[in-house]
């Protein structure tokens, strides 16, 4: 039975794009997978819990080095994606060197109620870097866990327990993470989640559901909407979302600071999750700085130096009040080999000037990409910030309709000519490599994206 499709045109059965049931998928395997690794894709998928997006998977991996991953036959991939882990680039030597001096000084874990050094440095570490009033750091596994941490800690600090969201925004796996994101593919079929969760729309001027041409018209709208929802619902905790969506839509200063104006006028914490965004990924060490200042930072990803899973929260001192409460009783709070990791890869992407690099490399490459528009109508719009691109393909310019089945076939060409990227929202191509990456290698990687955006346009599907 067809499903229900939203107002902005995505098709919900494919909003994530390549998933593993597509054809497509199925003849990637078959085009690209060597006996060997046939074998031990195989064997994965005898052994793992099916999931749409993981098992039954792409290839087998033997390596991971700097912007690259490696098949089982070595064949390198520019990894336009990498979970969001490889800022300061996959296995990168000064993490890696962080962590085995901290494997040799025999502090591998900490038990809870005692406490380390490294991680007292990266805490410390934390306040300096990150925006003004933000000064008070608890840590976790992951990102999802860190996200419920800061909805927690929202409830403890208002007494109140609703919450505001996006649209199409993912923000974790757990129960507390996907109920308040808004995708359908993480909250379907779960039945009720958390209780009074709303969700509006990010201010997308591309593809707003109203029409409007002015950003203005589309800010003024938006911010109406969460005001409309915190009139009337007086339980309010927290809004939280990223402070760039992951397509990427890049809302206005304006727009941040509409919302931060709200967010006090009406008592509410404002979160951001940085979880990809954080640590130079926009071109500034965190994407909070092009903006305004949250209340609660959420990090994770590459917070692990890419090796290790590290995630948490950073907030203001008003909100240091949970003496008889505990919101992040994690096993792992003071790990002092993560936060090793950690420390190792924020001095890593402060040193080399990564985020600066990243600021002027995305630069280049929207400029490029903005010229290739010229030369393809399939990009109908292309946008980024600092190394943090997505390219919305169209199959008509005029009507915006998403051309899911061209950016598949885009996608899945371009895997075959060494670069791995991720679609969003069906349509969106999203080229977000390791901070490492050099022009040489964008102009490498702009090749090869072009090279198959012309077969696909010449009629040559995947
Ligand atoms: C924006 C965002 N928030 C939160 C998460 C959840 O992080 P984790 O997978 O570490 O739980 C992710 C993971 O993809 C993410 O992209």
């Amino acid at each position: 039975m067809p499903k229900t499709q939203p107002p902005n045109g995505k098709r919900m059965e494919r909003e994530q794009g390549d998933v593993n049931t597509t054809p497509n998928r199925r003849k990637y395997w078959e085009r690209n997978l060597s006996p060997e690794a046939r074998r031990w894709f195989e064997e994965d998928a005898r052994y793992f819990l099916h999931q749409s997006l993981s098992t039954p998977v792409l290839n087998v991996l033997s390596g991971a080095e700097g912007i690259y991953i490696l098949d089982l036959e070595g064949k390198p991939f520019i990894d336009m994606h990498g979970n969001g882990v490889h800022n300061a680039g996959f296995n990168n030597p000064e993490v890696i060197a962080a962590v085995r001096r901290q494997l040799d000084e025999g502090l591998t874990f900490c038990p809870r109620r005692y406490t380390n050094i490294p991680a007292i440095q990266l805490a410390k570490k934390l306040a300096e870097i990150t925006p003004a009033g933000l000064c008070r750091s608890l840590f976790c596994p992951g990102g999802s866990e860190a996200i419920e941490m800061a909805l927690a800690l929202a409830r403890q600090v208002t007494g109140r327990f609703k919450t505001i969201s996006f649209w199409d925004s993912f923000h974790g796996a757990g129960f507390g993470a996907a109920g308040i994101g808004g995708e359908e593919h993480f909250h379907g079929g779960l039945g009720p989640m958390m209780p009074g969760t709303f969700h509006v729309e990010f201010p997308n001027y591309y593809r707003n559901p109203w029409g409007f041409d002015r950003e203005e018209d589309v800010d003024a709208e938006c911010l109406r909407q969460i005001e409309l929802v915190l009139g009337r619902e007086p339980e309010m905790s927290a809004l939280i979302g990223e402070p760039i969506s992951a397509a990427p839509v890049i809302p206005s200063r304006r727009y941040w600071e509409g919302v931060r104006d709200l967010c006090r006028r009406y008592g509410v914490l404002l979160i951001f999750d940085e979880i990809i965004e954080g640590f130079g990924r926009t071109g500034k060490m965190f994407a909070s700085e092009h903006f305004v200042t949250p209340d609660v930072l959420v990090l994770g990803k590459s917070l692990g130096g890419g090796i290790l899973p590290f995630a948490g929260i950073v907030t203001r001192e008003e909100y240091n009040t949970l003496q008889h409460r505990s919101i992040g009783h994690y096993t792992h709070e003071k790990n002092a080999l993560c936060a090793a990791a950690a420390l190792a890869e924020i001095e890593y992407i402060a040193d080399h000037r990564l985020a600066e690099h990243a600021a002027e490399l995305g630069a280049y490459a929207l400029q490029r990409l903005n010229e290739m528009q010229e030369r393809h109508p399939l990009i109908g719009h292309v946008a980024g910030l600092g190394l943090h691109i997505g390219i919305d393909l169209v199959s008509d310019r005029a009507t915006r309709a998403r051309a899911v089945d061209e950016a598949e076939g885009v996608m899945f060409k371009c895997l075959e000519k060494g670069l791995s990227s991720k679609t969003i929202d069906g349509n969106v191509l999203t080229l977000r490599p390791a901070l490492v990456i050099t022009r040489e290698e964008m102009d490498r990687a702009l090749a090869i994206l072009e090279e198959a955006i012309d077969e696909v346009e010449g009629g040559g599907s995947y």
